[in-house]
């Protein structure tokens, strides 16, 4: 059986082809290490966030000498807290869940990820050499406000960082005084 020259040619090209694509699939799916969103983060209860240890208060959460945990719940359209301030040269582990629907999370030039599923806690530790500045944002479908959910991350100079403590409701009696708000003057309506 005779076959034509370009017939060969173009036979050979599409396995090729074949073969690429499913390369590509094998690296996708076995390489690139994308995984589910598994239950090594836990499950929690959605309706029930303000009772739940780290997400009644989230935030940054010092856990070892250059260790962070972050917790992270997501909500249409927004991300609680909006912004979250970690030290250079440290390992952040974030912990983020969902109150409604199902939301991403991903930090823009990072590899960290995942999808944000009602119930479940999704899990990424991050290493963060560097101070910058990264934005956070949904990547999943929320809704009419999808687009605008975002956060900002700051990866601040060690030397510059500070923990954000938790604004405690001031005691009564010898704290410090709050400033009451001087009205600006000038403008009459
Ligand atoms: Cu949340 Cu899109």
């Amino acid at each position: 059986m005779h076959v034509h020259n370009y017939e060969k040619l173009w036979l050979g090209a599409s396995l090729l082809l074949i073969v690429g694509f499913i390369s590509t699939i094998v690296y996708g799916a076995a390489g690139a290490g994308v995984t589910m969103v598994n239950d090594e983060g836990g499950h929690v209860n959605p309706n029930n966030l303000g009772n739940t240890s780290g997400f009644d208060d989230p935030g940054v959460t010092k856990i070892g000498p250059s260790e962070y945990e972050v917790h992270v719940a997501a909500l249409r359209f927004a991300f609680q807290p909006g912004t979250i301030e970690v030290p250079a040269n440290s390992t952040v582990t974030f912990y983020v869940t969902s109150r409604d629907v199902i939301h991403g999370f991903q930090i823009v030039g990072t590899n960290a990820n995942t999808m944000v599923i009602p119930g479940e806690v999704s899990k990424i530790t991050v290493n963060f050499d560097e101070p910058g500045e990264y934005g956070i944002v949904c990547h999943e479908y929320c809704g009419a406000g999808h687009h605008s959910m975002a956060a900002e991350l700051l990866v601040k100079e060690p030397s510059n960082f500070t923990m954000q403590t938790d604004t405690q409701t001031p005691t009564s009696g010898n704290g410090p005084t709050n400033a009451t708000a001087t009205p600006t003057g000038g403008e009459s309506a």
